[in-house]
C-alpha cells in the first residue's frame, strides 16, 4: 500500500516529534529532518517506544538543497510540516544574522525545492507572537500583525509574507500560542537547552531540584495577581492540530492558498495559576520569588478559537493540570545527566 509520506522538517524538536506521533497515528509515515542543533537523537527511541515504528531520519539542514532534493526523490511526499527554525526570543536579539539566515534563508531554500519537486502543500509553524500586544482578547486571525518586538518574531513575519506571495503553494499557517507539556507517556517532552526562558521548563526544574527558585518575572502588571496572562496549549493537542490542518490541505478543502489559525485554548492563565496547577497536579510546592518585569512581555494574550474550531473541526481535550502533570512525568523520566545545565 502507498505510504502517505510527509516531510516533517524540525522534526526531532518538542513540537515536531509530537506532531510525528499523531501523524502516525492518523495513518501517516513522518519522514523527520532534523539538524540536531536544538534536539538529541535520543528522541528517535522515544517517538518509537509510543509508536512501535522506528521513524525515518535524516539529519540535515533545511539550508541545504542537497539533502532536500535527496528525500523528495527518495520518497513520494504529500507535504512539508515545517517546524525548522531557532526559537529563542532573548537569543535572537543578540544573534539576529543567525536567526533571518536560518528561518527565513531555510524556508526560501524549502520553497525552492518544493517548487522543483513538485510539492505544493504546507503547513507551516508560526507564533502568536506576530501579534504583539494585541488591541483585542480574545485575539482573532484577523488581529494585525504588530511590528515585531525580536528578529525571532521578525522572521517569522517574513515567513509568512513570503507564503503569501508565494501563490502555487498552498499553506495552513498554524500561530500557536504557548506549547507546553508532554506526551502523556513520557518518552517524548521538551529539552530545553540551558537555563530555560520558558515558564512552564524551569518550573519542572525547580520541582527537581535543579533550580533553586522560579523568578516570577513581575507581579505588578494590571492583572488580577499582577502577573502576565498567556494561553498555555498541550503540544499532544497542537500535535493534532496539525493532523487537521494536513487533512485539510490533502482533501482540497481549503478556500484560498493561504489560510491562518490561531492554535490555543481560548483561556487565559496568569502565570501563579500555572505554578498553582502544577503543585495541585503534582503536590510538589514551587519556590518563588518576585523578579522585575521582563523586557518584550505583553501583558496578556488568549487566543479566540471560533475559526479553528469550527473550519478545522479541531478543539483542544487536554486542560492545564494535564499539561502540568505530563511535563512532570517527562522529567521525572529526564536523567540529570541529559540536561544541559548551561551557565
Ligand atoms: C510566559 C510567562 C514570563 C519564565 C515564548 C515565546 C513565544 C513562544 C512561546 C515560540 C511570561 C513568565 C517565564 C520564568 C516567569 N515561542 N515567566 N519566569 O514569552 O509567552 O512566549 O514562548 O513561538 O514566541 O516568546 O513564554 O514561557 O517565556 O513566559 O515569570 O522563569 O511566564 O514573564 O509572563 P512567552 P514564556
Amino acid at each position: 500500500m502507498n505510504k502517505k509520506d510527509i516531510l516533517v522538517t524540525g522534526g526531532l524538536g518538542f513540537i515536531g516529534s509530537h506532531t510525528a506521533v499523531s501523524l502516525h497515528e492518523a495513518g501517516y509515515r513522518p519522514i523527520l529532518l532534523d539538524n540536531l542543533s536544538n534536539s538529541e537523537l535520543s528522541v528517535l527511541e522515544g517517538i518509537e517506544k509510543i509508536t512501535g515504528v522506528a521513524p525515518v531520519f535524516f539529519k540535515g539542514d533545511v539550508n541545504d538543497p542537497s539533502v532536500l532534493n535527496g528525500i523528495f526523490e527518495q520518497f513520494h511526499i504529500l507535504a512539508v510540516i515545517h517546524f525548522a527554525a531557532y526559537k529563542a526570543v532573548g537569543e535572537s536579539v543578540e544573534k539576529p544574522l543567525e536567526y533571518y539566515h536560518n528561518n527565513v534563508g531555510g524556508m526560501i531554500n524549502l520553497l525552492k525545492v518544493m517548487k522543483k519537486q513538485g510539492v505544493s502543500n504546507m503547513v507551516f509553524s508560526s507564533s502568536c507572537t506576530v501579534y504583539g500586544e494585541p488591541e483585542v482578547i480574545p485575539v482573532t486571525e484577523n488581529e494585525p500583525v504588530k511590528d515585531a518586538t525580536s528578529p525571532y518574531g521578525a522572521s517569522k513575519q517574513m515567513c509568512e509574507t513570503i507564503l503569501k506571495d508565494v501563490h502555487w503553494c498552498h499553506t495552513q499557517c498554524l500561530r500557536y500560542f504557548n506549547p507546553v507539556g508532554a506526551h502523556e507517556s513520557g518518552f517524548i517532552g521538551e529539552l530545553p537547552i540551558g537555563i530555560p526562558n520558558n515558564l512552564v521548563p524551569y518550573i519542572t526544574q525547580t520541582a527537581a531540584g535543579i533550580r533553586e527558585k522560579l523568578t516570577v518575572h513581575g507581579n505588578d502588571y494590571p492583572t488580577a495577581d499582577g502577573t502576565c496572562i498567556r494561553d498555555y496549549i498541550h503540544v499532544m493537542d497542537l500535535a493534532d492540530a496539525h493532523v487537521a490542518a494536513l487533512s485539510r490541505l490533502l482533501e482540497s478543502k481549503e478556500e484560498s492558498y493561504f489560510e491562518t489559525f490561531n492554535l490555543g485554548t481560548g483561556n487565559g492563565s496568569s502565570v501563579m495559576e500555572v505554578v498553582e496547577a502544577f503543585e495541585k497536579a503534582t503536590g510538589i510546592k514551587i519556590p518563588t520569588t518576585i523578579g522585575p518585569r521582563r523586557a518584550g512581555d505583553v501583558v496578556r494574550v488568549w487566543a479566540d478559537t471560533t475559526k479553528v474550531n469550527r473550519i478545522l473541526q479541531w478543539k483542544t481535550k487536554r486542560n492545564l493540570q494535564a499539561m502540568m502533570a505530563d511535563a512532570w512525568r517527562w522529567q521525572l523520566g529526564l536523567d540529570k545527566s541529559k540536561i544541559k545545565l548551561g551557565s
